[in-house]
């Protein structure tokens, strides 16, 4: 058969590529420490864990493409009641996982050939869906020297052509774990109301900030109809595999365009949405102890990281994710080693090379991002990994 164009361009996934050489390690009865996927350790909230036990239908129905309006009032009255929004259930629009949430925003508010302004590193699945989409993205560097603070607003502004129609921020931002706070959010909204953009705001790590108070896309008043927020029940409630995220923005042309693409999959799944109410719920009693427990990692992290000798690394102040610059010449083979050849007390490491969170590849060769998804204990077994592992790889080039 022959391919499509399409998909042979779209190229491997940067977290995953290393899985068979992990695979193979704990065939070997190798444990593998893995800092390299957000899939977070925490346990789901008891109350959504429960609603699988209890859930009895008698038939399982197709639902709304928005999604159940039990979950969309209770997503606005989570929102509102922790800042106020004001946003109303008709603004949320239930997707399948933020994932979802993106390409059908990609498909409504831009077009084929659009460019869209992304600073990088970034999540590497918005170059795949960009690429879906048939959009260009103009990738605005972020440098570690400087902890990937946002770029100058005047980088921003020579960035835009006549094609540009968005800018699509992640914050707090993963691969990064920096947030950028309201004084950039409000420059960048002056800029988005200059030149008449969409401000496309991923927020699905929105409660893990560690040093500031978050302060998100939808307050930006200046702006509110340019506005898209995305957001989802996979990290803060630690529920990946339920797939609900949502959208929400206060500009009902693009949420019918949105709804448009929506109805082509039908609805989200119904089960799930219980699960994401019950998460919901349980937001005050469940997230205060995860985010602790987050921050402590953090704080591990980065006592450990900051005493490794020839590293460049900074303090991350929100979401769980650290880049680090390796005194290495390719991360990426430094990685496929420490699975295939280095062990430390039956250990060994799982990284994710971070070329693959920038547009172009030959960038960011010689960092790594962590995900702290391990408790304090393992990640200090990490970090002893790590040390052990560079001391060893350099012995190994001379
Ligand atoms: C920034 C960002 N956006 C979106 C997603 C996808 O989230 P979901 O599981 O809700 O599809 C992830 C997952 O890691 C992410 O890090």
């Amino acid at each position: 058969m022959v391919l499509s164009e399409r998909s042979l361009k779209l190229g491997d996934n940067p977290i995953r590529k290393l899985v068979p050489l992990s695979l193979r390690a704990e065939a070997d009865g190798v444990e593998v420490l893995k800092l390299n996927i957000g899939q977070p350790d925490i346990i789901t909230p008891r109350p959504a864990l429960d609603v699988l036990q209890n859930y009895k239908p008698d038939i399982l129905k197709y639902g709304r493409a928005k999604g159940k309006e039990t979950l969309r009032s209770t997503i606005a009255s989570h929102y509102n009641s922790h800042v106020t929004y004001d946003i109303s259930s008709d603004e949320v629009f239930v997707t399948t996982g933020a994932s979802e949430a993106i390409l059908l925003t990609f498909f409504s508010a831009l077009d084929h050939g659009d460019e869209v302004i992304i600073p990088q590193p970034c999540y590497a699945n918005y170059i795949g869906y960009a690429k879906m989409a048939g959009l260009h993205i103009k990738a605005l560097d972020c440098d570690i020297e400087d902890g990937f603070v946002l770029p100058f607003i005047q980088d921003f502004e020579e960035c835009i052509s006549q094609k540009t129609k968005a800018i699509l921020l992640c914050n707090p931002n993963n691969p990064t774990g920096q947030y950028y706070a309201k004084d950039d959010l409000e420059a960048l909204a002056k800029l988005v109301k200059k030149h008449n953009l969409v401000l496309i705001v991923d927020e699905v790590y929105r409660p893990f900030v560690y040093d500031d108070t978050f302060h998100s896309a939808l307050s930006l008043s200046e702006i509110l109809e340019s506005v898209i927020v995305i957001d989802s029940i996979s990290k803060t409630f630690s529920a990946c595999g339920a797939r609900i995220g949502c959208i929400v923005s206060r500009n009902k042309a693009f949420l019918n365009a949105v709804q448009g693409y929506a109805q082509l999959r039908l609805c989200p799944p119904d089960i799930a949405q219980e699960i994401a109410i019950a998460c919901y719920q349980s937001y005050s009693s469940y997230f205060p102890k995860v985010k602790e427990e987050y921050r402590k990692r953090r704080n591990t992290a980065y006592q450990r990281l900051s005493k490794i000798e020839g590293f460049k690394t900074y303090k991350p102040n929100a979401a769980f994710y650290n880049i680090i610059e390796l005194p290495v010449a390719s991360a990426d083979h430094f990685c496929e080693w420490l699975l295939r050849d280095f062990r430390l007390n039956n250990q060994t490491l799982m990284l994710a090379p971070a070329n693959g969170f920038y547009l172009d590849r030959k960038r960011g060769k010689k960092q790594v991002r962590l995900a702290f998804v391990l408790n304090c204990d393992k990640l200090n077994q990490a970090f002893d990994v790590l040390e052990a592992a560079l001391e060893t790889y350099e012995e190994l080039k001379v």
